[in-house]
């Protein structure tokens, strides 16, 4: 896997890989096995919460078994960690009022046994805390050394706007990463997200971060696997001409429709009005090495073209 130097100075591997049912429904031999494979494979892009994955556990496995891992392999200088605040875990934890983010940056740290977060997300948006409050709590956690990126996730593209803003005007760090869904999949805009914010971007967002040069790291990208085996198409996703157009090209080229997802993500900076875009998905060994052959097949700008017209 090549690295990509980002904007906000971060070097950080193509693909990135979801860590969040580690320790839960994913054994920590099965983590293990999988965080090993994608090191091996030249990843060092890691995305885990504070919250992964209360609803199958505590809210504490993933980070604890990150934290583990990264002290066992002795690993973490090689890896870019990121992490995140703001989201429920069992009805407690969701905001980011100053002193919820005071409160879980220390209890990550602890968990990942570590001193610093090399991307430390806003899970989600808080409308109930002044925006001034959050950014400058955010501020200080750079300033402390305990962070030393932000990014922002589920957010509408004008509140991430007048964050930045905020931040500018008061001299405090932006967001410089945006996490967010993506797939080569249309959405059903008309279906409401699970939680609020958690849309699939639209080209308006995408021109956005486009324009202000800020990557867009695409979460569920995989679509739970729906590629592969359509029945697993996840709700917000139509399949229709993009899926059978996606399985059709991957047999052609001879290889899995997740991988062409893969080459398609990591190479839509090229067209115009779209943002570098980081696919972070989870996977089994064998499942990561079938979707990082994405990453070798050479797309042309007619088929790009072509893969973007497709409805
Ligand atoms: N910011 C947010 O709000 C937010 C929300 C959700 C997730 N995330 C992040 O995004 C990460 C990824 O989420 P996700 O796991 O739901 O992603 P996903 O891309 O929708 O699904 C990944 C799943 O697809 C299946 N898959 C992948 N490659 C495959 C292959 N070659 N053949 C068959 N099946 C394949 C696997 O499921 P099976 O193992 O079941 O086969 C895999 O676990 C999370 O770990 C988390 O870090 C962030």
């Amino acid at each position: 896997m090549k690295k990509i130097l980002l904007p906000n100075g971060l070097n950080v591997s193509e693909v990135a890989l979801g860590a969040m049912m580690f320790g839960s429904t994913t054994s920590k031999k099965e983590s293990y096995e999988v965080l090993d494979t994608y090191m091996d494979m030249g990843g060092n892009f890691i995305d885990t919460s504070n919250n992964y994955a209360h609803w199958a556990g505590t809210g504490d496995e993933s980070e604890t078994l990150l934290g583990e891992w990264l002290t066992e392999r002795g690993c973490r200088d090689r890896v870019i960690l990121a992490t995140k605040v703001g989201f429920d875990r069992h009805g407690q934890g969701a905001g980011l009022k100053k002193e919820q983010i005071e409160y879980w940056i220390d209890e990550s740290l602890r968990k990942l046994k570590t001193d610093y977060i090399d991307l430390y997300y806003a899970h989600t948006d808080d409308t109930n805390t002044p925006i001034e409050e959050t950014m400058e709590a955010f501020d200080r956690l750079v300033k402390k050394g305990k962070v030393r990126t932000l990014g922002s996730s589920n957010f509408d593209t004008w509140r991430l706007a007048e964050a930045n803003m905020t931040a500018e005007n008061n001299g405090w760090t932006p967001y410089t990463v945006m996490q967010q869904r993506l797939s080569y999949l249309n959405p059903k805009f008309a279906e409401a997200p699970k939680y609020a914010y958690n849309e699939v971007v639209n080209r308006e967002r995408l021109r956005f971060l486009c324009d202000k040069n800020m990557p867009l790291v695409s979460y569920a990208c995989l679509c739970k696997g729906a590629y592969e085996d359509p029945a697993r198409l996840p709700n917000e996703y139509e399949g229709g001409t993009r899926l059978e157009f996606i399985r059709n090209m991957a047999a052609e080229k001879g290889v899995n429709p997740s991988a062409l997802v893969v080459a398609w993500l990591t190479n839509l900076h090229r067209c115009k009005g779209f943002p570098r875009v980081i696919p972070l998905f989870s996977a089994t060994p064998e499942q990561l090495k079938q979707n990082l052959r994405g990453l070798e097949l050479l797309l042309s700008d007619e088929e790009l073209a072509l893969m973007n017209e497709i409805k």
